[in-house]
């Protein structure tokens, strides 16, 4: 595995982009620029998505347009689709599946929102701050459940197991992050939350489009490891991002920490700070109230012992595992967006 340093937007760049000149922000690659080569299935995937959204019910209606309406990246489904286009051209279940994938991880972000008390997603106002926690749980359940009714659709066995596995871990993950201990500075149990709660999905995503085309089984294994060492990163960054004020991100600066979150920069600097402010910090999390004085003494100190540069190195080496996933996988177009996603995910800013 190569050094993170070794990689094209390594860690520190990416440090300097966040707060570095206006130059250096413009060198970050786009999702859309990455994704050109599948821009016209992107364009129909999106008709899909709004499309057969709609329902008799206007609340649904309503809150289901809310948020898909909101620009999500498209990620995940991104990854269906290119993980098929290495095989054969995307036909119609592919895009069904990305259809799919996204009605699931937007589920997840009406329940997360209301787990976490969230004000903003996608860059305006949470689901749950306009209709309330009750509409936000309700609209996240029916986009669950129609995201299954479409793929029983496509009478793929493999693949529902595929899906249905991942949306169990998924709920997993977030429960084992709900009834963890506060102030748990466990990096293992971090890692094992952000795999169920995220690497899993994106690794299901890309596995499911190599099953569609009938790829040869090592392939589809290694397309599934690629997503998930690519989710892992992701949401490592998530987290550094957290810590780093923004106003790209669409979500609040800080939040982890003011819902006592442990994620990885946390862990790292409660690891490697002195025991006066160990005991400071581990109070603050298990006992006082976090304000954004607090916050902003917690984010100095962060910054003093390096937590954001240790966090961007440990995305680096999941990046690092998952370009190496890529090296059996056929030469082309695909591959190279495959590539050059894992680039962006460690290059981005929101
Ligand atoms: C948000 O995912 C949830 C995390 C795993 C951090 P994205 O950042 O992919 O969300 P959208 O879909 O682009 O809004
Ligand atoms: C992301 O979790 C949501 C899921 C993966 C279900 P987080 O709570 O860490 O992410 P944000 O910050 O709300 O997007
Ligand atoms: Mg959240
Ligand atoms: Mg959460």
């Amino acid at each position: 595995v190569p050094a993170p340093s070794m990689i094209k937007n390594s860690p520190a760049r990416i440090v300097q982009n966040e707060v570095g000149s206006p130059e250096q922000k413009n060198l970050q690659i786009r999702p859309e620029e990455i994704l050109k080569n599948i821009g016209p299935e992107m364009d129909l995937l999106e008709k899909f998505i709004i499309h057969d959204i709609d329902t008799d019910v206007e609340l649904l209606n309503t809150v289901a347009h809310h948020i898909l309406l909101a620009g999500g990246k498209r990620l995940r489904p991104a990854l269906v689709l290119l993980a098929s286009s290495l095989f054969e051209s995307i036909g119609e279940s592919p895009l069904r599946v990305a259809q799919v994938v996204e009605y699931l991880h937007t589920a997840t972000l009406l329940h997360d929102d209301v787990v976490d008390g969230a004000e903003t997603r996608r860059a305006q106002k949470a689901a749950r701050q306009i209709w309330g926690n009750e509409a936000s749980v309700l609209s996240g359940d029916y986009l669950l459940s129609k995201a299954f009714h479409m793929l029983t659709t496509l009478r793929n066995l493999e693949l529902l197991q595929i899906m249905s596995r991942t949306t169990t871990l998924m709920a997993e993950g977030e429960i084992l992050q709900l009834t963890r201990e506060i102030g748990s500075e466990d990096e293992e149990v971090y890692l094992r939350i952000i795999y169920l709660k995220t690497a899993c999905l994106f690794g299901s995503a890309a596995q499911a489009g190599a099953v569609l085309a009938k790829a040869p089984p090592e392939l589809s294994e290694a397309l599934k490891r690629y997503g998930e060492a690519l989710g892992m990163a992701f949401q490592i960054v998530d987290d550094a991002l957290d810590y780093v004020e923004s106003p790209k991100t669409g979500k609040n600066h800080g939040t982890d920490l003011m819902e006592r979150k442990m994620t990885l920069p946390l862990i790292h600097l409660i690891h490697n700070c002195k025991a006066d402010e160990k005991s400071f910090l581990l109070d603050l999390i298990k006992e006082k109230q976090i304000g954004s004085e607090q916050l902003k003494e917690v984010t100095q100190m962060i910054l003093r012992y390096e937590s954001i540069e240790y966090t961007l190195g440990r995305a680096g080496d999941y990046i690092a595992s998952a370009l190496q996933e890529t090296e059996p996988l056929p030469q082309g177009p695909a591959r190279d967006s495959l590539e050059k996603l894992a680039h962006y995910v460690l290059s981005r800013s929101h």
